[in-house]
């Protein structure tokens, strides 16, 4: 089987879907790999790195796409997708319920997707979990931003010429990204509280040295499998007064609140951004989803009230050598379980394979996917 990796062509993308590594552990096994000339360069892997690993390194991304699996971090474009064989299949971060103009040109084309950020939450395919893998390096990174940002140190300093107190970090959210961010910042020596709305976060945050912010009522938020699914309005307007009196304290925050499937949560208001100290510094994780501050912008870092406030959409891009790492396992472990080095042997009742098949043969045969995309209007041919 011949595995095809692109250049990404995303603005500031430095990921790469298959490091030299793990191309050579896929060659060894049987398999053969075309990439595209510079394709890991942004992730600091050259061209002669891939050769090495007995990869083929090919300068036209045409002959690239004629690969019988095509593997990306992002999705594909419907341009590059039309100039992929009829019958061959990629294997990328898709979000596919938000791609009906993809979803559309997989059809077209008879080309069967996956997509990485539909692999089921389960201990079977926690090698292939993308999203906890790249979340995990956005947690550090938004800290790593905010401490560079921020004119003060995070940890207690005893010097002669007076005690530093150490900075405060108040955190949304308790899930992967959320959790390693407790943990970077704690090792940086600042004091970190956290809000989630599921309560049996609390171990964990407490786990890492942070202290969990107890809302009243917590316990009536509904979960489906370790997910919040409902916040009610009385528990949001609880949570919101006890944010109100700690974001006053706060050095920096950073927000990583996500309801599945919904819009993200607005937790930190224009008006709360206003009561916080001059200086300090907001990251919004959750700006791809909606934003859980008012005021992020998307992809933009501003000064509003003279709060810095991050809205970078991408940060695993910025710590490229790590993110395209573990992303480079991720997917090659979905493929080893999809596929031989003689093709693919889907079986679609099978829960990683039915989670993550979004098209096959011309038809969109995700559910999840199908039940969003029956609301919208259909994409003109
Ligand atoms: P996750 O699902 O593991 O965690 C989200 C957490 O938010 C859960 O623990 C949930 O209970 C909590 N939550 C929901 N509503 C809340 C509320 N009202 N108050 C406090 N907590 C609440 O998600 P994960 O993987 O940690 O990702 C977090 C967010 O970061 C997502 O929005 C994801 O899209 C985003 N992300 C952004 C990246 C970037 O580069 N900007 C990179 C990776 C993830």
């Amino acid at each position: 089987m011949k595995i095809g990796v692109l250049k990404e062509s995303r603005l500031h993308e430095n990921r790469v879907a298959l490091t030299p590594d793990t191309s050579k552990q896929l060659i060894n096994k049987g398999f053969e790999i075309n990439i595209q000339s510079g394709a890991g360069l942004s992730s600091f892997f050259s061209d002669d790195d891939y050769r090495t690993a007995g990869a083929k390194v090919l300068s036209a991304p045409e002959e690239v796409l004629q690969s019988e699996v095509l593997l990306k971090v992002n999705a594909p474009t419907p341009e590059e997708i039309a100039q992929m064989t009829e019958g061959s299949a990629c294997i990328s971060l898709l979000y596919a319920h938000t791609q009906p103009q993809l979803v559309h040109a997989f059809n077209m084309g008879k080309i069967t997707s996956f997509a990485m950020d539909a692999v089921p939450r389960i201990s079977r395919a926690q090698k292939m979990d993308a999203l906890s893998s790249q979340a995990n390096i956005a947690g550090y990174k938004a800290v790593i931003l905010a401490a560079d940002y921020l004119g003060k140190i995070f940890p207690l300093m005893m010097t002669a010429a007076g005690t530093i107190s150490p900075a405060r970090v108040l955190i949304f959210g308790a899930g992967v990204a959320g959790l390693q961010a407790v943990a970077t910042a704690k090792r940086l020596g600042a004091v970190v509280e956290v809000s989630d709305v599921r309560p049996e976060t609390r171990e964990q945050v407490e786990s890492l040295g942070g202290k969990f912010l107890t809302v009243e009522g917590a316990e009536t938020v509904k979960t489906q499998g370790g997910y919040a699914r409902e916040v009610s309005e009385e528990f949001l307007q609880k949570q919101k007064e006890l944010i109100q009196k700690k974001i006053k304290e706060a050095d920096i925050v950073i927000t990583t609140a996500l309801v599945m499937g919904k819009k993200s949560p607005v937790l930190v208001t224009a008006e709360m951004v206003r009561s916080m100290k001059d200086g300090s510094v907001i990251v919004d994780l959750a700006v791809e989803s909606g934003g859980n501050c008012e005021l992020s912008e998307y992809n933009k870092t501003v000064r509003k009230h003279g709060v810095t406030i991050v809205g970078e959409a991408n940060l695993p891009s910025l710590i490229p050598v790590n993110a395209s790492q573990l992303y480079s396992v991720n997917i090659s472990a979905l493929l080893l379980h999809l596929a031989n080095p003689e093709g693919f042997h889907l079986d679609r009742e099978e829960e990683i394979t039915r989670g993550c098949l979004i098209t096959c043969g011309g038809q969109l045969v995700h559910e999840f996917t199908r039940s969003i995309l029956q609301t919208q209007p259909a994409v003109p041919a």
